[in-house]
């Protein structure tokens, strides 16, 4: 779809979303019954679809293929990641990615349910499928964040078996990186390509997933947006859904997911609420000329938007069988 068409179309149902936000405001003062049937014939009967970050196709197919096929929000999204946690060639996430200036490859991962559950791993070693990870920290203990040996000694519990995340390729683009080692985390199209994933399954019911290796050569023990609740991924499946990639520790400031998912609760489009978001950054000071953000959003009725301060960020979206890399409009025109 042509960017233009893309605005077109999310401004045309922007429409629909105030409406659907009338009925759910409306319905505060009816029973809880009958609120729950307006909520429910607003849901129902919906295509599923799956968005995500960047351009990452197979990621998206898989999840979108398996909302197809019935499987549920969140086991579509953790499927759907897992490509890319396995993905070597991607030093951004899972196995390959880029490790901690000391060559240590530290992984975080958070899942969120759309019954409002969720779980979270932070600087995890060792451990490829760090999603999986998240969500068993969600399904299998009373908590919701686990970080690094507890995280991964966990994960042995539950069977995951240990592997070594860092390959030739990235230890040799870290030897490198090492010859003038100057701190200054790096973040761009190239070497920063968290993905974090939004599914509505036919139920009508939202769950995301959000994966990363974190910024390229970062300090031992940095942590940024991508496993923290609401501001990495946020889903309220009343509402809708949000993820962020891009410089987690400006993300973190604003909570920016969970921003975007109360700005939809209020009546904004999916695309205004990311615009939004970006905004609450960029207003700040002029910081944002140096680093990338970028959000995605889908809320109830299955419409979708983003936005991002710099020209270059496209994400995936799967609907009807077909799996489309959009660009998304940005901030920084200037
Ligand atoms: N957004 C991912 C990170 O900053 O680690």
């Amino acid at each position: 779809m042509k960017r233009r068409d893309f605005i077109k179309n999310a401004s045309l149902t922007g429409v629909g979303l105030t409406v659907g936000g009338s009925i759910l405001n409306c319905a505060e003062n009816l029973s809880e019954k009958t609120k729950n049937e307006t909520t429910m014939a607003l849901n129902k009967n919906k295509t599923p679809i799956a968005i995500c970050t960047w351009g990452f196709v197979a990621a998206n197919a898989k999840a979108g293929e398996q909302l197809f096929k019935g499987s549920k929000a969140l086991d579509s999204a953790i499927a759907g990641v897992a490509i890319e946690e396995e993905n070597i060639k991607n030093t951004t996430v899972g196995k390959g990615g880029a490790p901690d200036r000391e060559g240590n490859v530290t992984l975080d991962a958070c899942v969120m349910d759309s019954n409002g559950d969720c779980g979270s791993v932070l600087c995890v070693e060792n451990i490829t499928n760090v999603a999986e990870l998240a969500k068993r920290v969600m399904t299998e203990t009373p908590h919701v964040i686990l970080a690094g040996l507890g995280a991964e000694e966990f994960a042995y519990r539950q069977g995951f078996e240990k592997d070594n995340l860092l390959t030739e390729d990235s230890k040799k683009a870290w030897e490198d990186w090492l010859k003038s080692p100057e701190y200054k985390p790096l973040i761009n199209i190239e070497n920063h390509d968290t993905i974090g994933m939004l599914c509505l399954d036919k139920d009508g019911d939202i769950a995301g997933a959000c994966t990363t290796s974190g910024l390229s050569y970062k300090m031992k023990g940095r942590v940024g947006d991508s496993p923290i609740i609401g501001s990495g991924l946020f889903i309220d499946n009343e509402i809708g859904g949000a993820v962020a990639t891009g410089m987690g520790e400006e993300v973190l400031k604003t909570v920016g997911s969970f921003l975007i998912v109360e700005l939809m609760r209020n009546g904004m489009s999916p695309q205004g609420a990311c615009e939004e978001a970006v905004r609450r950054i960029t207003s700040k000071n002029d910081r944002y000329k140096d680093f990338q953000i970028a959000y995605i959003a889908i809320n109830k009725s299955g419409e979708v938007g983003s936005y991002c301060i710099h020209k270059g960020f496209t994400y995936m979206k799967y609907q009807n069988g077909e799996n489309n890399n959009i660009h998304s409009d940005y901030f920084d025109k200037a």
